[in-house]
C-alpha cells in the first residue's frame, strides 16, 4: 500500500468566459474533478479544488465582437452565467475565481518577470502575420489555416484542435485572417519565447520515463509523440490589446499569451482562497492534479510544467487525467452551431434533476474514447438504473422498516450464509470503489456503486421479507437490518456522484455525518436507531420530456441548414417595363379548404380589393386552412386564369421559400387596405 500524499491541489481547466457551459464541459472536466474531490474529502484528506474563468485571449475578443459588446462586458456576463451553472450542478469548487482579477494580473506579471530576470526567455524579432485591413497582428484564433501535421483545414494559429498539436501561426498552410478573410501579410514584431527545446531532455525523463505507468494512455501517448517529434521555442507574448500587459518598458501594446497567463490562474485563485496557498503549490508532499479535456493536454503536460520548472519554486502535476470528447446525438458539440445541451437550459426543463444528468454523464464519461450523449440513453439511465435499481431498493428498505417497525432499525439475529456473503460484499465495496476513483476510473466506480444497489435488490427479492413477515417475523428483522446497512453505505458511497440524492437519503435515514471509512460497516445504522420518513429518490423521465429535447435539436439542425444553405444564383436582368407588367396586390384570405384527393393544394377565396376570387395554391403541406384565414398576402392578379384540378385559379399567391423547402407568405409589414399595389 502506498502512503497518501499530505495534501491535494486539484484544478479543473478554467473555462473561457466566452459562452455558457454545456454537457461536454461537465462530462469531460468538471464532473470527474468533482467526483474525485468529493471522494477525497470523504476520506478526510486535505484538498483544495481550484477553478475560475479564463477571461483573456482571442476567444473572448472574438465573442465580444460578435455580440457587439466590449470584452469586459462579455467576460462579466459569461463569468456569472458559468459560475451559476456550476453551482446548480453542485460542482464543489473551493474557489471559482477569474483571470481578470487584480491578484491574477499581479501573479501572472510577477511570474513573467521572474522568468525574464532569470534569463529564461529568448527575445526574438520575427515576421508575423498581420491583417492590413483590420490593422492588427493575427494571433491565435485570429488566423486559421491547414494544420501541417494532420491536414485539418481549420487549425488555429496556436493549436490544431483536431490532432491536438500546438502550432506557431507561421506553420499554417494557406493562412487566412478570421477578421477580414484575407490572406495576411508578414510584418516584423518582437516577442519573448520560452525555449521548449531546452526542456526536452527533462520532459522526456519526467514524462516518457517517469509517468509511463500512472498517466492515462491517451495523455501519455500524446505527450510522448510531441516530445519525439521535437519541441520548438514558444512565444509567450502577443500583439493584442486584451490580456495581462507584458510588464516590460519596451512592450507597449503587448500582452501575455493567454495560455501563459491562464494556468497561472490556478495559482492566483489559490491565493485568493487562502493565505496558506503556498503549501498547495510549493510543498513537494502536495499532489497536484489537473482535470482537463484532451485539447488542453499539450498546455498542461508540456508548456505549463516547463514554465513551472523554469520558475523553480513550484511543484509539478502528478497526474493529468484528461478526458476525450463527448458528442451529442452523433454530432460534435459546437457552440457556434448551437449543437449542445446548455447546463442553464437543462435545469429549466428538468428542475431538480441535476443528479440525473450527473449520473447519465458519469456513466457515459469519455474516459478512454469519444462518447455520445443521447436523450434516449439519458432516459434509460434514469428509468432503468437510478429509479429501477437504486431508488427502488432504497424505497423497499425504508418503506418496509417504516411499516413493520415504525422506522426503528431492527436488530439482527443469527446470520445465514447468504447474509454473511452479502455483508462481506458490502464490507469490501468502499475499497473497491475507492481504488477505481484513485485511478480516475469513474465509470467503473459508478458501476460498482450500482452493483451494490443491485445486490441489495436481489437480496430482498430472494429473501422476500414481505412474505416472511407472516411466517418468520424474526428473520425479517435480520433481513431489513442488512438492507438498511446497505442503504446507509450507499448514502455515503454515492455522495461523490449524486450529492443531492445522497443528502436526501441521509435525511431519510437520519444519518449523522459520515466518512468513507464508515461505509461498508454492518453497524452503520445501529439497532434501535430511528430513521426518517420515506421519500422517492428519483422520478420517472417520461417519453414526452425527452422527445421535446430531441425536437429542440432537430429544430437547431433545421435552422443550421437554412443558415448555411447556398442561395440560388441571380436570374438574368429584366427591364423596368417587364417588371411593371406584373400587377401585384395585397389581398386577404377569406376562405380556405383542401382540394380533394391532393396533398399539396388549397383552394382559397381572396378579397383582392378588385373582387373576390378563387386561387388554387400549392401550400397545403405547410399551412392548415384554419390558420391562414384572415391573413394578408401578396397576389399576382393579372396572371392568366388556369385550370387546376378542375378549378379555375385566378392569380397566384407570392411565397418565399426556405432552404429546407418550407414556405412563408410574403406579407405587408403592417396592415394595408385590400387592393393596395405592390411595386
Ligand atoms: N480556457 C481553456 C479552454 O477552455 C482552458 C484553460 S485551462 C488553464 O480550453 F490552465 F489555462 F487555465
Ligand atoms: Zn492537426
Amino acid at each position: 500500500m502506498t502512503t497518501n500524499p499530505k495534501r491535494y491541489t486539484v484544478t479543473a481547466a478554467l473555462p473561457y468566459a466566452n459562452g455558457p457551459v454545456h454537457i461536454g464541459h461537465l462530462a469531460g472536466v468538471y464532473l470527474p474533478a468533482d467526483i474525485y474531490v468529493r471522494y477525497l474529502r470523504l476520506q478526510n484528506r486535505d484538498v483544495k479544488f481550484i477553478c475560475g474563468s479564463d477571461e483573456h485571449g482571442v476567444p473572448i475578443t472574438i465573442r465580444a465582437k460578435r455580440e457587439g459588446i466590449t470584452p469586459q462586458q462579455a467576460v462579466d456576463k459569461y463569468h456569472e452565467l458559468i459560475k451559476q451553472s456550476f453551482g446548480e450542478f453542485n460542482i464543489s469548487f473551493d474557489v471559482y475565481d477569474r483571470t481578470s482579477s487584480a491578484i491574477h494580473r499581479e501573479t501572472a506579471s510577477d511570474f513573467f518577470l521572474k522568468l525574464y530576470n532569470d534569463g529564461k526567455f529568448i527575445e526574438q524579432t520575427t515576421q508575423q502575420y498581420y491583417d492590413e485591413e483590420a490593422q492588427q497582428f493575427l494571433a491565435d484564433r485570429y488566423i486559421t489555416g491547414t494544420c501541417p501535421r494532420c491536414g485539418n483545414e481549420n487549425a488555429y494559429g496556436d493549436q490544431c484542435e483536431n490532432c491536438g498539436s500546438s502550432l506557431n501561426a507561421t506553420d499554417l498552410i494557406n493562412p487566412k485572417s478570421t477578421l477580414s478573410g484575407l490572406k495576411p501579410v508578414l510584418r516584423e514584431t518582437k516577442h519573448w519565447y520560452l525555449p521548449l527545446n531546452e526542456y526536452e531532455p527533462w520532459l522526456r525523463a519526467w514524462i516518457v520515463e517517469g509517468h509511463k505507468n500512472d498517466w492515462k494512455p491517451n495523455v501519455y501517448g500524446q505527450c510522448k509523440s510531441w516530445i519525439d517529434q521535437g519541441l520548438q521555442p514558444r512565444a509567450v507574448t502577443r500583439d493584442l490589446d486584451w490580456g495581462v500587459p507584458v510588464p516590460l518598458p519596451s512592450a507597449e501594446g503587448k500582452v501575455l499569451y493567454v495560455w501563459f497567463d491562464a494556468p497561472i490562474g490556478y495559482i492566483s485563485a489559490t491565493k485568493a482562497l487562502t493565505d496558506d496557498w503556498e503549501k498547495y503549490w510549493k510543498d513537494p508532499e502536495t499532489k497536484l492534479v489537473h482535470f482537463i479535456g484532451k485539447d488542453n493536454i499539450v498546455f498542461h503536460c508540456i508548456i505549463f510544467p516547463s514554465m513551472l520548472k523554469a520558475h523553480g519554486d513550484f511543484i509539478l502535476p502528478e497526474n493529468v487525467p484528461a478526458n476525450e470528447f463527448l458528442n451529442l446525438e452523433g454530432d460534435k458539440i459546437s457552440t457556434s452551431r448551437n449543437w449542445a445541451v446548455w447546463l442553464h437550459e437543462y435545469l429549466q426543463d428538468f428542475p431538480g434533476k441535476a443528479d440525473v444528468l450527473r449520473y447519465a454523464l458519469a456513466a457515459n464519461m469519455p474516459e478512454t474514447k469519444d462518447n455520445d450523449f443521447t436523450w434516449k440513453d439519458y432516459q434509460a439511465r434514469n428509468n432503468n438504473e437510478l429509479l429501477a435499481i437504486l431508488g427502488n431498493f432504497i424505497n423497499r428498505a425504508v418503506v418496509l422498516t417504516e411499516k413493520y417497525y415504525e422506522g426503528e432499525v431492527p436488530a439482527r439475529g443469527e446470520l445465514t450464509d447468504y447474509d454473511k456473503e452479502v455483508l462481506g460484499v458490502l464490507e469490501g465495496m468502499p475499497l473497491v470503489i475507492a481504488a477505481h476513483i484513485e485511478r480516475f476510473k469513474f465509470r467503473d466506480a459508478l458501476g460498482e456503486l450500482m452493483n451494490l444497489a443491485r445486490l441489495g435488490n436481489k437480496y430482498l427479492a430472494d429473501t422476500e421479507p414481505w412474505k416472511l413477515i407472516k411466517t418468520d417475523a424474526a428473520r425479517v428483522k435480520t433481513i431489513l437490518n442488512i438492507a438498511l446497512q446497505i442503504s446507509g453505505s450507499l448514502a455515503i458511497l454515492m455522495e461523490p456522484f449524486l450529492p443531492q440524492s445522497a443528502a436526501k437519503l441521509r435525511g431519510m435515514l437520519s444519518m449523522n455525518p459520515a466518512m468513507w471509512a464508515d461505509a461498508g460497516s454492518a453497524e452503520l445504522l445501529p439497532a434501535g436507531h430511528i430513521i426518517g420518513k420515506p421519500e422517492l429518490l428519483f422520478g420517472k423521465v417520461e417519453d414526452a420530456a425527452v422527445d421535446a429535447q430531441v425536437q429542440k435539436l432537430l429544430d437547431t439542425k433545421k435552422a443550421n441548414t437554412i443558415a448555411s444553405a447556398t442561395v440560388a444564383p441571380a436570374k438574368a436582368d429584366i427591364t423596368f417595363d417587364d417588371f411593371s407588367k406584373m400587377d401585384i396586390r395585397i389581398g386577404t384570405i377569406l376562405e380556405a379548404e383542401k382540394v380533394a384527393k391532393t396533398k399539396k393544394l388549397l383552394k382559397l377565396k381572396i378579397d383582392t380589393g378588385l373582387d373576390q376570387r378563387t386561387v388554387v395554391s400549392g401550400i397545403a403541406e405547410f399551412f392548415s386552412p384554419e390558420e391562414i384565414i384572415g391573413q394578408q398576402v401578396s397576389i399576382l392578379v393579372n396572371l392568366a386564369p388556369r385550370d387546376i384540378k378542375g378549378i379555375t385559379s385566378q392569380g397566384m399567391i407570392l411565397m418565399a421559400e426556405n432552404a429546407d423547402g418550407s414556405l412563408a407568405f410574403v406579407q405587408p409589414g403592417k396592415p394595408v387596405a385590400n387592393g393596395g399595389g405592390v411595386s
